[in-house]
This record gives structure tokens, C-alpha cells and sequence, in this order.
């Protein structure tokens, strides 16, 4: 038994040395194989493969991408990225002013869309003209804002229920608003070499996990955002649409202007390394990451300093 193992194993090892004959190819083909054939550590050989890879990721340059809340803090930050990396960019936003300054600071290939990111004829007429200016690959959402509230005040009076809807309605119901129809527009693109058409990128919040007294409506709407990260990534994976959000923790924007420094420096304090609040770049640099990788879909990423909020 061993002797014939010994045997089969020589044959085989024979057969792998017996030169095999020369198949025809073409001259690219055996240019490619050479480099294959080499260590994929040289340069040349490195080159090729990245040069490879990098058809099957999602392209921001050429991308068309729909940005809510482009006109401040994290959805600005975005929108600068984007646009620095090749995008043409729609700012979706309410603030008409701010809008149209970033749109005309960038110039070419960006334009503001005055949009209310609750309203269905709204968004589609933002999304209208994002198709215009090319293929609508990228969409993400950054709209949103909340207010305290307790769900009984200390004499006992229920949370108002008009602003636990007002938040329900722009966080949750605005953000699918937009993730929708923004899907609608990608499903229609061609898909690239690795059969990926476009990435919707939600913004949730930390909250969503570690929600403080006084943020439950705020850390409802968020939750609900995390939670339909997985189903939409699933409904949308038939048309190469990858979803993904990311749950901020303390980031120095606009929405903080209400708050004194001091408690921007006790918000800053909390968190473990580094001890300071996130720069809006900073999430910018995770939706490219997000939109570059093409593994990434279906999950939710905290970016926050390893920050645990305590009840209060
Ligand atoms: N900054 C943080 O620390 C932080 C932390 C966690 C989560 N977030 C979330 O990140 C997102 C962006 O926050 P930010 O800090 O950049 O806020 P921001 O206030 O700087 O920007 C929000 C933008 O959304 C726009 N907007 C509000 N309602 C709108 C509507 N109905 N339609 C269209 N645009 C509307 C505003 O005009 C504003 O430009 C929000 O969803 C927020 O909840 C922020």
C-alpha cells in the first residue's frame, strides 16, 4: 500500500515536470502571464494587480453623488471629499444660502439641489438633477438634527409627541426617503467589472447604541437607521447596490452650535484616544473608504474614539 502511495506520488510529481505543449496565444496574453508568472511583490507585478483590483472597485471619480445635508458639518465635509476625488456632487439641504456658497466655491461638476429630504416630489426633482449631470453611483446621507426630551419631564408630562414624529420623520423617514429613490437612479446604471452599481451611505449615531437621558426620540430614529441597514443592503444586493452605515460619536459640526465650550470639552474628555471630538474629514474619509471597498455592505461602523456614552 505505502509502496504504490510512493509510486502514484512519483507519476505525479513526473507528470507536473513533463513539459506540456505550447497552446497559441496572443501577445498580450503572454505578456500578462510573464507577469504573473513573476512575484507579484515587484513593482511590475504589483502594478498589474492593483491595476486588476481596482476595475472592480466603485470609482468616485466620474461618480455622480447625491449628499444630503451637504451644506454643513458632516455632509459638507463629505461633499468636499467627493468632489476633491473626481465626483460631481449634488448638495441636497434646506439652508438655501450655505448651499449655493459650497456649489459655486467648488465650480464644476457641483451644483445645490433646495431640498427637504421629508418630501417625496422634493427629493425626486434633487435625484432628477444628479442623473442629468451623469451616473448616479453614490449617495449619502447626512441630514438630520434632534432634540432633548425625556420620555416623561420630571412633573411627569409625557414626551410631545409632535417632536418625536418631527424626529422620526427627517432622521428615519427622510433618510429611507432619499436611500430609495437614490437606488431607484443607481439600478439604472451599468454595473462595473465587479457587478457594482452604486453605495448608499446612512448616517446613524451612536446614540443609536448608547443613547443618553434625554435622546429618546433622537437614539428611535438612529436605531431604526441601523436596523434597516441590513434589509436594504439585502433588497438592493440583486442590483449591486451596497448599503452601509456609519454612527458617528462626537464630531465637531454645526450641530453643536447651541452647546457651550465647556461642554464641548466634557463631550471631548469622554473619549478614550484620541481624546478630542471626530473632525468632519475624518468621516469623509470613511464614506470614501466605504465607497472604495467593495466588501463592505450590510453592517453598521462606529467612528468615535472608542467613546461609550453614560446615561447622561
Ligand atoms: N456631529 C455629530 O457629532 C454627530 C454625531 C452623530 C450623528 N450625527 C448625525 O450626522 C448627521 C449630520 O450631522 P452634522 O453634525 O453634520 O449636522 P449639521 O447640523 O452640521 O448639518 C445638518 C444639515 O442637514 C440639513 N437639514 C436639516 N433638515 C433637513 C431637511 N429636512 N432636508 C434637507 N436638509 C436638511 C441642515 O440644513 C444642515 O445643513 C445628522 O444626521 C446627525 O444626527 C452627527
Amino acid at each position: 500500500m505505502a509502496r504504490q502511495k510512493a509510486k502514484d506520488s512519483a507519476d505525479l510529481d513526473e507528470a507536473w515536470r513533463r513539459p506540456r505543449p505550447e497552446r497559441p496565444r496572443s501577445a498580450a496574453t503572454r505578456a500578462r502571464n510573464r507577469i504573473l508568472a513573476s512575484d507579484y511583490r515587484s513593482p511590475v507585478g504589483a502594478a498589474f494587480l492593483v491595476n486588476r483590483l481596482h476595475c472592480r472597485f466603485m470609482q468616485i471619480k466620474d461618480s455622480v453623488a447625491v449628499v444630503t445635508g451637504g451644506a454643513s458639518g458632516l455632509g459638507e465635509a463629505t461633499v468636499r471629499r467627493l468632489h476633491a476625488q473626481g465626483a460631481s456632487v449634488v448638495l441636497l439641504d434646506k439652508n438655501v444660502e450655505r448651499g449655493n456658497a459650497i456649489a459655486t466655491e467648488l465650480g464644476a461638476r457641483a451644483a445645490f439641489a433646495d431640498t427637504d429630504v421629508t418630501s417625496g416630489e422634493s427629493v425626486a426633482a434633487a435625484i432628477a438633477l444628479a442623473q442629468e449631470m451623469g451616473n448616479v453611483r453614490i449617495c449619502v446621507n447626512c441630514a438630520g438634527s434632534g432634540m432633548a426630551g425625556r420620555t416623561i419631564g420630571r412633573d411627569g408630562t409625557p414626551h410631545d409627541l409632535a417632536t418625536f414624529e418631527w424626529t422620526v420623520k427627517l432622521n428615519l423617514i427622510g433618510t429611507f426617503n432619499v436611500a430609495s429613490q437614490a437606488a431607484g437612479a443607481i439600478s439604472k446604471t451599468e454595473p462595473n467589472e465587479g457587478g457594482e452599481r452604486g453605495v448608499i451611505v446612512n448616517t446613524a449615531s451612536i446614540a443609536a447604541f448608547d443613547g443618553q437621558i434625554g435622546q429618546v426620540a433622537y437614539a428611535a430614529t438612529k436605531g431604526g437607521v441601523v436596523g434597516m441597514t441590513l434589509p436594504m443592503a439585502r433588497d438592493l444586493a440583486v442590483s449591486g447596490i451596497r448599503v452601509m452605515t456609519i454612527a458617528p460619536g462626537s464630531f465637531q459640526t454645526p450641530i453643536f452650535g447651541f452647546t457651550t465650550q465647556e461642554m464641548q470639552d466634557g463631550l471631548a474628555a469622554i473619549v478614550p484616544f484620541p481624546s478630542r471630538m471626530g473632525i468632519p474629514d475624518e468621516y469623509a474619509q470613511l464614506v470614501q473608504q466605504i465607497v472604495e471597498n467593495p466588501y463592505l455592505n450590510g453592517e453598521t461602523i462606529r467612528i468615535d474614539g472608542a467613546v461609550r456614552f453614560p446615561p447622561k
